[in-house]
């Protein structure tokens, strides 16, 4: 019994030990970014990064530089923090930065789905066949059908009285943009109320698990809520399954259509294809809602702005009417024709997008930096970028960072400014919130025309105003920093009612 019992103690000791040795043993060597492990070891940083990533980042900044390596959970990452020295990690000039490998683990982690060879491919083909260009004319018809089935749910007697409602703006947005998003890609059946309903259910859920989520990523979750994580993590694969999803196939978007069909036609098993079309629904629905809550909320927020949007809208929407309370007629061509809305959306990704692009260095190698400095590597790192404190937040970027200024994304003489300047050069990458790369969002021409649709709807059809006007912009809920669109830590309450028509 002695004997086991030292030897299992042994054991344990030696666990430990592997797990801690990468925080213990490492040094930093000449000509490496100053390396931070923190106290804990293994853990080094992560407890502060979680709490609260945004301040943790300045605070390094301040005291280290612009390049620094700290310990999370494990892993090494070095970030960068100077934005003219991007170019050579997002255009991994040297082919010795990767992103898939990333990108897997994490997958892996919160879909329960392990990437399959070449997937990345099948995403980018289907994503630049039918979520751009020409492809994106009839996906779009599809969302603005979607947005009016949700907006005016039909047989729903609150909405044809044109009364007042009363709602949280974020709810409200996230509820509205997941149901059309939801529908128009994954498709809807010939009963609306039925899909309606069904969707309804799914986004209880995804709500759920979206607010699980950045602590599940962390390993901070309790036992409890790692189970129920368990649970909707099954469920989705329930509720995605191609079986349980056939009478949709029709109505499914060419872009999930294409995808599975490929990954089927390899040997994919259906139990896997649901776990693909669950990380496609989290992709393509997890920054949607929050990014148009942050749109109407700044609207709401700037009477100038909001009429400025109106009066846009106004003009590209001349003549067109809500048919019957039926259905938005709308022609998807007006999306060509807002500069003002552009500006006002680009600003709000300014404002609210907060992600972090993460490479895995796969061997050896040093970055140079624009200042003429050179760090050394390490095989293994991670090299991170966090633009939304180290450029969306530049003072020298734009100026007053903090502030929401509708018409910063346009030249006095109204089309859309694209010159943006730090230390007297032009900068290239003067806004991120779609990452960049090889990585970025190939949704993002998708994503920009929907919440353009939705903030188009909103602001003709509807009379909106916070039920406490000078309530102020809500601040960030911190635990969320660096997973896509932020979201605000308490709900803003508004109310809307449907336009009387004449
Ligand atoms: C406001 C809305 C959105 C934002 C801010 C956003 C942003 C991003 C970002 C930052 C990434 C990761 C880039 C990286 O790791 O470097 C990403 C990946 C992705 N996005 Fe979006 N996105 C949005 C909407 C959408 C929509 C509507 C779709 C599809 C219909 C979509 C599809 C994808 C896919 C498929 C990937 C992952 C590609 C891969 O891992 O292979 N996104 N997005
Ligand atoms: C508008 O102004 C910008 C710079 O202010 C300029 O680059 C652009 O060519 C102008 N466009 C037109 C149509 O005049």
């Amino acid at each position: 019994m002695v004997i086991w019992g030292l030897v299992l103690g042994a054991m344990l000791v030696a666990i430990v030990a592997y797990l801690c040795l990468p925080g213990l043993l490492r040094q930093r060597r000449p000509q490496e970014p100053p390396l931070d492990k923190g106290c804990i070891p293994w853990v080094g940083h992560a407890m502060a990064f979680q709490k609260n990533m945004f301040e943790f980042l300045r605070g390094k900044w301040a005291k280290d530089g612009d390049v620094f390596t700290v310990l999370l959970g494990g892993e090494f990452f070095t970030f960068v923090m100077d934005p003219l020295s991007f170019r050579p990690i997002i255009k991994n000039t040297e082919k010795k930065l990767d992103f898939v490998q990333y990108a897997e683990e994490v997958v892996q982690k919160v879909y329960g789905y392990q990437r399959l060879q070449g997937d990345y491919q099948i995403i980018h083909t289907a994503s630049t066949k039918y979520l751009m260009g020409d492809g994106l004319k009839d996906l779009n018809q599809a969302v603005l059908d979607c947005l009016s089935l949700v907006l005016l749910e039909p047989g729903d007697p609150k909405l044809g009285a044109t009364h007042w409602q009363e709602d949280g703006l974020f709810h409200f947005c996230y509820n509205i943009m997941f149901k059309a998003g939801y529908l128009s890609l994954f498709g809807c059946t010939k009963d609306k109320e039925q899909d309606l309903l069904q969707a309804e259910e799914v986004f209880k859920k995804f709500r759920r698990f979206d607010i699980l989520l950045p602590r599940f990523l962390y390993s901070l979750l309790g036992p409890r809520e790692r189970l129920e994580m368990g649970q909707l993590q099954c469920l989705f694969h329930k509720m995605l399954s191609v079986r349980h999803n056939q009478e949709k196939e029709e109505g499914m978007s060419n872009w999930l259509r294409h995808m599975l069909r490929y990954l089927s036609e390899w040997g994919t098993t259906p139990a896997v294809l649901a776990k693909f079309s669950f990380m496609m629904l989290w992709a393509s629905q997890g920054n949607m809602g929050p990014s148009s809550f942050w749109a109407l909320l700044f609207l709401l927020k700037h009477p100038e702005a909001m009429q400025a949007v109106k009066d846009e809208a106004a003009q590209v929407l001349r003549g067109t009417k809500l048919e019957a309370k039926q259905s938005f007629v709308l022609p998807i061509s007006a999306l060509g024709r807002t500069p003002v809305l552009d500006s006002v959306m680009e600003e709000t990704l300014r404002l609210a997008a907060a992600p972090t692009l993460v490479r895995v260095v796969q061997e050896d190698c040093t970055l140079k930096m624009a200042s003429g400095h050179e760090y050394l590597l390490r095989r293994g790192d991670r090299v991170a970028l966090f633009p939304y404190l180290s450029v969306h937040m530049d003072p020298d970027i734009h100026p007053e960072p903090c502030t929401f200024k509708f018409d910063r994304f346009l030249n006095p003489n109204g089309s859309r400014k694209v010159d943006f300047y730090k230390k007297g050069k032009k900068i290239h990458h003067y806004s991120m919130p779609w990452g960049s790369g090889v990585s970025i969002c190939p949704g993002r021409f998708l994503a920009l025309s929907e919440m353009k649709l939705f903030v188009l709807l909103m602001v003709t059809y509807f009379d909106l105003e916070l039920v406490e006007p000078d309530t102020p912009v809500p601040p960030i809920d911190p635990g969320r920093w660096g997973f896509g669109i932020t979201q605000p830590s308490h709900e803003v309450h508004f109310r809307y009612r449907l336009k009387p028509m004449d």
